[in-house]
């Protein structure tokens, strides 16, 4: 079996058991806070094992979810069947290839997603490409660091951890990059990931709105 597909089947299997800790001390409460602002037609990029669906509102009314990975994508399979939700679709589209017309969807999320893209542009772009105007990224990533010391072990370590981490990557700016794409960021706060390592903790969680009167 090539090691691709290893590393994907342990990481698919280990995901839901490794970030469980993590979930009860901080993420689990701000996916809730997060995702309570969802509504209309909404894609999901890089949905894992589902951990987002139990928190999507009843104002809801379409779900896209997109997982390139095989592994992933059976268990995303298995907890749209525990959520009984019944208003998904299930695709294996990359971020930055979702084949779906512009301006598609109201609400686009991210959640420890834009760390693992190849290029943190051309996905961004995408989601701009798919946002309707007024439309909302609900994002929350882990990014680099703003302490000298722990910003030169994410440097060091970044190519053997994106190694073993299925291309996540510890150094990406993601709230400066939203802002290039052309979004508003509405919303924004920065806070640890309590129960990580140093190099993973800073995190950023927040909206950015596409214009009301933009053109593409
Ligand atoms: C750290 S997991 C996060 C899973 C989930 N979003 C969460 O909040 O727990 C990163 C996810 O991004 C997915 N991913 C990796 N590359 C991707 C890409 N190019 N486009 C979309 N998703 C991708 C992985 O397969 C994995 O499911």
């Amino acid at each position: 079996m090539p090691i691709k597909k290893i590393r994907s089947f342990l990481i698919a299997k280990s995901y839901d058991y490794a970030m469980r800790s993590t979930e009860k001390k901080c993420l689990h409460g701000w996916r809730k806070e997060l995702l309570s602002q969802a509504s209309g037609d909404l894609l999901e990029i890089g949905a894992g094992t589902g951990v987002n669906l139990p928190h999507y509102p009843e104002s809801v009314t379409q779900i896209v979810l997109s997982e390139p990975d095989t592994q992933m994508r059976k268990r995303l399979q298995r907890q749209t069947v525990e959520t009984q939700i019944n208003r998904f679709h299930i695709t294996d589209w990359g971020a930055d290839s979702i084949e779906m017309p512009d301006a598609s969807f109201d609400t686009i999320v991210s959640t420890l997603v834009l760390c693992s893209v190849p290029s943190l542009e051309t996905s961004l772009k995408e989601i701009y490409r798919l946002l309707r105007p007024n439309g909302t990224l609900l994002f929350l990533e882990h990014v680099i660091s703003n302490h000298p010391s722990t910003l030169t072990w994410q440097h060091r370590i970044e190519p053997y951890w994106s190694f073993c981490a299925g291309n996540c990557h510890l150094t990406r700016d993601t709230a400066a990059a939203i802002h290039a794409t052309g979004l508003q960021i509405e919303q924004l706060t920065e806070a640890p990931m309590t129960g990580t390592p140093a190099f993973v903790r800073r995190t950023i969680r927040g909206t950015a709105r596409k214009a009301l009167n933009s053109k593409k």
